[in-house]
């Protein structure tokens, strides 16, 4: 795997599985993108070790629910490293909710958050990919699209949303050298979507055949197989130890 002067835009990569990703990429060669909502400190942190390791970084601050704040953030890294020619689409909120309790704005945060804001990524950053023939896309999505998990209908709609975008994309875009994929992982220990208490943890890790929690390490070295692969496109991977068998 060599990205040296390849572009990648990590979104949510203060965060435990684009953390992993964004430095696997780094690590390959790629200069790196840092996108973040309110964790600076971890991006930055992030950014500082990726420019050590010989890379260029940087950190973008956005609101990935707010469509102005998404396209500016794309139009701050073109200024800043170029276009871009990989996008993780990582970023996510998840808050566990009974069908009864999830309000209007739970619902509309959690689409534009998942979904849209892949949506919209993707269609503004495509246009340059075409343009030079080249592109990888990764939608990071999850096992609740396919099983509904234990978030909720929320969640579990725009993960599976993010599956049929994957595929509409991967379809028109194979012609024109660009790939998408997406990795559907489940219960991945160190990420802000696990409840972060030991009990509750050792009781989720019972749901798993493996019998243990995954690592982000796990989910972010499919995410970097994709990139390299020029000949995989339309496909989701679960990482999931087992959860799901397909
Ligand atoms: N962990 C799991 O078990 C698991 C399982 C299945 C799928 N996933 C998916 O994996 C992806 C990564 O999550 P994670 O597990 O690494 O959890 P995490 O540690 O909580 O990371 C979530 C990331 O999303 C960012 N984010 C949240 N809301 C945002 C917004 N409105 N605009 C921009 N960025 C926003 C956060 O930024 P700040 O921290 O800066 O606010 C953070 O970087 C998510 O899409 C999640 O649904 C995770």
């Amino acid at each position: 795997m060599d990205f040296h002067g390849r572009v990648a835009l990590v979104t949510g990569a203060s965060g435990g599985i684009g953390h992993a990703t964004a430095t696997r990429l780094a690590e390959a060669g790629a200069d790196l993108a840092l996108g973040y909502a309110g964790n600076a400190q971890a991006a930055e942190a992030l950014a500082e070790h990726i420019r050590q390791m010989g890379q260029r970084s940087v950190t973008v601050k956005g609101d990935l629910a707010d469509p102005n704040q998404l396209l500016t953030l794309v139009d701050t890294i073109e200024a800043h490293l170029g276009s871009i020619d990989i996008l993780i689409s990582n970023a996510g909120v998840g808050t566990r909710l009974p069908l009864e309790a999830i309000s209007l704005e739970e619902w509309e945060l959690t689409i534009n958050v998942n979904l849209r804001s892949a949506f919209l990524l993707a269609q503004r950053v495509t246009l340059g990919m075409r343009e030079r023939g080249w592109g990888r896309i990764v939608l990071v999505s999850s096992v609740a699209a396919f099983t509904g998990g234990i978030v909720g209908p929320h969640y579990a709609a725009s993960k599976a949303g993010l599956i049929g975008l994957m595929h509409s994309l991967a379809g028109s875009l194979a012609p024109h050298g660009v790939t998408v994929n997406a990795v559907a992982p489940a219960l991945i220990a160190a990420t802000g979507m696990l409840p972060g208490n030991a009990d509750e943890e050792r009781a989720l890790t019972l749901r798993i055949p493996v019998g243990r929690l995954g690592r982000p390490e796990e989910v972010a070295e499919v995410i970097l197989s994709f990139v390299a692969n020029p000949f995989i496109t339309g496909q989701t991977l679960l990482v999931d130890g087992g959860i799901y068998p397909r």
